[in-house]
């Protein structure tokens, strides 16, 4: 049978700044109130969490367990839907929120355990069926290789970005097999000789979570592309 090679994706044009899980440090995180905060904010776009409910519904929520965000001492995988407080947004409400809103987001694929594939394409048929065409086309993301093999074989159009704490040594070779046209890392472990990597090997590089206005402005200076930030306000005015 002929086999097709893999679409190739252009790198994705990001904002500078990005509301991490809406704007965390306003409002509580992942809800449709931190987003409009965000926007409110002059945030372009926001990051939010995307996983699973027992049903197999994607909600925004960061934590496998509903504890520390909704203090109910439960998990979100043996949730259903229509037992979940109404704060939680489902990802589709939450897409609803972005139109109304002129909201661009990076979706980052946060499945429980054993779900990754699962969850990424439940995320990306979502996408497919909802996501508005005025909006720009969203960022996937996620720490999981298995979530992003998923979402490359399922819907190969949307963008992807691998999520790390730290480089490794295997950076490149887990993007590459992903499809990955982005790096998003976190900003405890980047080092300058990271970051040159990544631009010289033409990937788009967004660090988080960035809220010191000095940082970012360093971080921009290496060559990033996009800060993650809690408060995009003020990350947006310290790189004005
Ligand atoms: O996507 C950036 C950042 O959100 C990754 O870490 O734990 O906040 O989802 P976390
Ligand atoms: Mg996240």
């Amino acid at each position: 049978m002929l086999q097709l090679p893999p679409i190739k994706l252009p790198p994705i044009k990001l904002p500078a700044v990005i509301g991490h899980r809406g704007a965390m440090a306003y409002a509580p995180e992942n809800t449709l109130a931190s987003f409009r905060e965000a926007r409110k904010r002059g945030a372009a776009w926001v990051e939010i969490d995307v996983k699973l409910t027992a049903d197999g519904v994607p909600i925004v929520m960061h934590d496998d367990s509903l504890k520390r965000t909704m203090g109910i001492d439960r998990l979100v995988a043996q949730t259903p839907r229509a037992e979940l407080p109404a704060e939680v947004p489902t990802f589709e409400q939450a897409i609803a929120c972005f139109l109304e809103l002129g909201l661009g987001c990076n979706v980052e694929i946060k499945p429980s355990e054993g779900r990754e594939a699962e969850t990424a394409r439940v995320a990306v048929e979502t996408l497919r069926r909802c996501w508005p065409a005025a909006l720009p086309a969203p960022l996937l993301s996620s720490f999981k290789d298995e979530s992003l093999e998923a979402a490359q074989k399922a819907a190969p159009e949307f963008a992807r970005a691998l999520l790390v704490s730290e480089l490794g040594e295997d950076w490149r070779s887990r993007a590459d097999a992903v499809g990955a046209t982005g790096m998003n890392v976190g900003r405890r472990k980047l080092t300058a000789e990271g970051a040159l990597a990544i631009k010289r090997a033409g990937y788009v590089l967004s660090v988080w979570t960035v809220n010191d206005p000095e940082e970012a402005r360093a971080i921009v200076g290496m060559g990033a592309d996009c800060i993650i930030t809690d408060a995009p306000d003020v990350i947006i005015r310290a790189l004005r």
